[in-house]
């Protein structure tokens, strides 16, 4: 038997240390969570997408009343950003989630299919993705979408020699 352990690095942050660009970029994934549409879950969740160009594009969880209709803040505003600019990388993405009557206090991390989504976006531009996740106690930072995706399926999975 042989064996392979992956380790995924978070960097733990306090807002103030972070960049003013990446400071705003998360105090907007945090407005989102006003707008969201979560009446089944009450699980409010705001993402912000900054491209290498410096747009910006916001989305919340939209949910439906066929329970799996509904999507992710995440792919929302990465589907969008892509839609609008399918020639400018992803530069980062935030990411706050609200319940009860506050932000959470540890950060939530994208769901497999975020990820997922996140990774295609990271790939197809070749550009690594920096990922913020807020919470009241603390902000985690993922340097790529690769990290929080390990032994992923990707374009190149689907050549047969890679
Ligand atoms: N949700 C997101 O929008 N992003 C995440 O990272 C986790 C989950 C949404 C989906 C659903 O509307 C609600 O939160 C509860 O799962």
């Amino acid at each position: 038997m042989d064996q392979k352990i992956i380790e995924t690095k978070v960097n733990i942050y306090h807002l103030t240390e972070l960049e003013p660009e990446i400071q705003v970029l998360i105090n907007k994934a945090k407005e989102q969570v006003q707008q969201a549409y979560a009446p089944y879950s009450n699980f409010f969740v705001g993402a912000a997408v900054l491209l290498e160009n410096g747009a910006l594009f916001v989305a919340n969880n939209q949910e439906n009343a066929a329970y799996p209709s509904g999507l992710c803040a995440e792919r929302i505003a990465l589907f969008y950003a892509n839609a609008q600019f399918p020639d400018v990388p992803v530069r980062a993405i935030a990411i706050a989630a609200y319940t009860g009557n506050d932000f959470v206090a540890y950060p939530i991390t994208p769901c497999g299919s975020c990820r997922q989504v996140m990774l295609e976006a990271e790939t197809r531009f070749e550009n690594s993705i920096d990922i913020y996740m807020y919470g009241t106690e603390c902000i985690y930072h993922i340097e790529n979408a690769g990290q929080l995706l390990p032994l992923k399926f990707e374009k190149k999975s689907l050549e047969h020699d890679h």
